[in-house]
């Protein structure tokens, strides 16, 4: 089978690495890919949120399957010009990813469905939203409802955050993203992400993880794509997860049928636990980055079968192979992430890595200059170790971690602290 996976972060690289290894891979081509992804598949360079430009790449390289990594291309419809043309692909149409390119829309279905989440109003009017801000108190969280590259939401804990964050959006801060606001009840809880394979009907739960979000040791700084995640979740018992799936998962994916618009793809629910209750955060129509890479480890080569099973409609027959392992994954940022941080510092220490099914050095913004490996991003690497124990999982990713050498570049110390 020759396969094309679409993106270049370390959720991608983790992909490649997982689905390199199951002997029905033969070609496998990434875009556009990076510095790590080019040691183990092709990298090509490819328009990826042009549909059409993708299912030509797909004719010319016969292409079999294609995978979808990110949110952009799922939002342009790239899947729907694939499917158009016969293509296997994973991951949802453009009307099934509203659920990830609209909060409002995920808002409504929780509502005709009943599924627990925070309450919620949408407004395009800064008065009227500030009015409701006024009512309510804070806190608050106001988010811009479209894709705003993961800035768009702001847990207000005053009244002024809040209006702030208003005039943001409604000013223009998100450009269309933020033509309108959501505002969300202020939910407590511990944050647990959720991942569910669905192939329009059928739905496989395939792992859970917590990623640490903010830039700082202790969970303190600015907020940031994940700065670190470890799977399984521990506060996602079986009780929660059967909860999840029966109140949240399951009627979500019902209604998206019902409306003529079935989801196909991986479900990621992040979900706020609290008293033995699980309510839905948000969704995403996509794996997490860093969950991914954690996940991965855990999943190996039959990440491939159960991807397929998914893409083909075949999920029915399917089930996961769980060893009782933990795995954790560490992002190597560059200085000054998530604001403006310098590209095109030399990394040393990679060559002489141990590339396992316990340990693997993921890239997530990397190139290659002059046969070096240089820093292209914000989130650069992300050392990854997999164990019997978190402790041990944690162990060996930061022994990876620590080999590199790489002057511009700063880690957490205390990825898993709240499970270990
Ligand atoms: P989202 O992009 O919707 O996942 O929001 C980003 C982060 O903001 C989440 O991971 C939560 O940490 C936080 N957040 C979002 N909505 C709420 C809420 N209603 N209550 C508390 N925290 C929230
Ligand atoms: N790590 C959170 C996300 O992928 O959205």
């Amino acid at each position: 089978m020759n396969i094309l996976i679409l993106g270049g972060g370390g959720r991608e690289h983790a992909l490649a690495w997982a689905i390199r290894q199951n002997p029905k891979c033969d070609r496998l081509i990434v875009a556009p890919g990076n510095a790590g992804i080019a040691a183990i598949a092709r990298c090509a360079d490819l328009a990826i949120t042009d549909g059409a430009a993708v299912a030509a790449f797909c004719d010319e390289n016969a292409i079999d399957l294609v995978v979808i990594g990110p949110e952009a291309p799922l939002a342009a419809g790239v899947a729907d010009a694939l499917r158009e043309t016969g293509i296997s692909v994973f991951g949802p149409s453009r009307a099934a990813a509203m659920l990830e390119a609209s909060k409002a829309f995920t808002k409504e279905i929780c509502d005709a469905v009943g599924a627990p989440t925070a309450a919620w109003a949408r407004f395009t009017d800064a008065a009227a939203a500030r009015a409701h801000v006024a009512r309510t108190g804070a806190p608050i969280v106001v988010k811009a409802d479209g894709l705003a590259a993961g800035k768009g939401v702001t847990v207000a804990m005053t009244e002024a955050e809040a209006v702030a964050a208003i005039d943001a959006a409604l000013g223009g801060a998100f450009g269309e993203a933020g033509a309108s606001v959501v505002i969300e009840e202020f939910m407590q809880g511990e944050e647990a992400s959720f991942f569910v394979l669905v192939d329009g009907e059928t739905c496989l739960p395939v792992g859970t993880a917590q990623d640490h979000k903010r830039a700082g040791d202790g969970d303190t700084g600015p907020n940031t794509g994940g700065m670190g995640a470890y799977s399984p979740a521990p506060v996602m018992t079986d009780a929660i997860r059967a909860q999840v799936m029966d109140r949240i998962v399951r009627p979500t994916m019902a209604e998206m049928a019902r409306r003529g618009t079935p989801f196909q793809g991986v479900l990621f629910a992040g979900l706020m636990i609290e008293g033995g209750e699980a309510r839905l955060v948000e969704y995403n129509v996509r794996f997490g980055d860093p969950e991914t890479q954690a996940l991965m480890m855990r999943l190996g080569g039959q990440a491939l079968d159960l991807i397929q099973a998914c893409a083909e409609g075949r999920l029915a027959g399917m089930s996961v192979t769980w060893a009782d392992d933990h795995a954790m994954t560490v992002v190597l940022a560059a200085r000054g992430y998530p604001g403006d941080s310098a590209k095109g510092g030399v990394i040393g220490g990679l060559g002489g890595l141990p590339e396992t099914s316990l340990q693997m050095m993921f890239h997530a913004g990397t190139a290659e200059r002059d046969g070096a490996v240089v820093a292209n991003g914000g989130r650069v690497l992300n050392a990854t170790g997999r164990g019997a124990t978190l402790a041990e999982a944690r162990a060996r990713a930061y022994a990876l971690a620590e080999a590199v050498d790489w002057p511009d570049g700063f880690y957490r110390r205390d990825i898993g602290w709240r499970a270990l």
